[in-house]
């Protein structure tokens, strides 16, 4: 078991957030698998994501690989709390319970405060907040590549300040509430640097023991990595089935350009995982001790799980392969041992 904040995660095995943890039917059964330790849902906003035909998918050919061209789910973040409501509703003889992390994202402090709080009254109705261990935790996904005229706002990690203040200032009002960040692919020191640089100013400077417990600080976990943007895949490297009903494009998905992930994407977000690893421990950062690392990005077999252990990560997720084989992923990933 892994425990991150108020957190327990067993196994350390989980979904990352996707369009396949949409609705309530993917997020059923994800919850339901005994291979999953906690289930991450789609990205939600307050009002929704409008999708069109040119928001797809599409899988490579060769390797387990994906390119998509998504923005965020169409489904408001309300309706997530209703489903993930439904769920944790205690049922005889159900599964013991597993935390749910919503990842939620918005361009606008005012409103992003409205989601933490109605997250918030939630974990209040459910009495969450004062629970031995935590079933509501959430991730800013600060690393969405495909929103024309809006960059990663994780790129430019201090123009993420504003949203991280309003995230700390909730943490402040209840520490119980666990919070950790979706970062992008990172391609060089700097860009690692100034989100260690970052968080470090929104953390009360104390002793490093009682950083460990994320007393200090508001962010209790880095999840490394989203997809890698402004990739191109053609359409005959991709199986996207010619008869899917979108008008025939030269590329794997109708935008050309898209995220990618799954094997292609492996090396780098191992790189990611492992760099934020060592820089945690640096005592110079002693206040930011308490974050743990899940990684994400080309596991796509229990050997890359490893690798993803090995490089620093503490629980480990995917998405393109769950997109391929339905929650059988996590038996893949996890095998016999990764069952709890
Ligand atoms: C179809 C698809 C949709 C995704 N949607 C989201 C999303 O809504 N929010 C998010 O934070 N990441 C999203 N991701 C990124 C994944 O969580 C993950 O970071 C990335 O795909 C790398 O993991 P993988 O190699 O296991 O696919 C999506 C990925 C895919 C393939």
């Amino acid at each position: 078991m892994v425990k991150i904040n108020t957190l327990n995660i067993s196994p350390p095995l989980i979904n990352s957030s996707c369009a396949w943890a949409s609705d309530l039917e993917q997020l059923t059964a994800l919850y339901e698998s005994s291979f999953t330790g906690a289930v991450t849902t789609r990205t939600a906003t307050l009002e929704g994501f409008q999708e069109n035909p040119s928001h797809t998918v599409a899988f490579t050919k060769s390797a387990v690989s994906s390119i998509n061209s998504y923005g965020y789910s169409p489904h408001r973040l309300a309706q997530y709390l209703s489903w993930v409501k439904e769920l944790l509703k205690p049922s005889p003889g159900a599964q013991p319970k597993k935390p749910f992390i919503l990842s939620i994202t918005s361009y606008d402090p005012a409103k992003l405060r409205t989601m933490v709080q109605d997250i918030q009254d939630l974990r209040a109705e459910l009495g969450d907040s004062t629970a031995q261990s935590s079933s509501i935790a959430i991730e800013l996904n600060t690393s969405c590549p495909n929103i024309p005229s809006s960059p990663p706002t994780g790129y430019v990690f201090p123009s993420l300040i504003p949203l991280l203040t309003v995230l700390k200032e909730e943490h402040a009002k209840d520490s119980s509430l666990t919070i950790g960040l979706k970062l992008p692919p990172f391609v060089y020191r700097d860009q690692f640097l100034a989100v260690i640089d970052g968080i470090k100013t929104l953390c009360l400077p104390g002793d490093s023991d009682s950083a460990s417990s994320n007393a200090n600080c508001p962010f209790a976990f880095f999840t490394c990595t989203n997809t890698l943007g402004n990739s191109l895949l053609f359409d005959e490297q991709s199986t996207r089935p010619a008869s899917s009903g979108e008008e025939a494009s030269p590329f794997a998905v109708p935008t050309g350009l898209g995220g990618v992930a799954g094997d292609a994407l492996h090396a780098l977000a191992l790189g990611n995982v492992y760099t934020f690893a060592q820089l945690l421990r640096e005592p110079a950062n002693a206040v930011l001790q308490g974050i743990s690392i899940i990684g994400v990005g080309g596991v796509t077999s229990k050997a890359a799980a490893d690798r993803m252990r090995r490089a620093g990560a503490v629980v480990v997720g995917c998405a393109t392969l769950l997109g391929k084989e339905g929650v059988r992923a996590f038996e893949i990933i996890g095998g016999e041992e990764g069952q709890k």
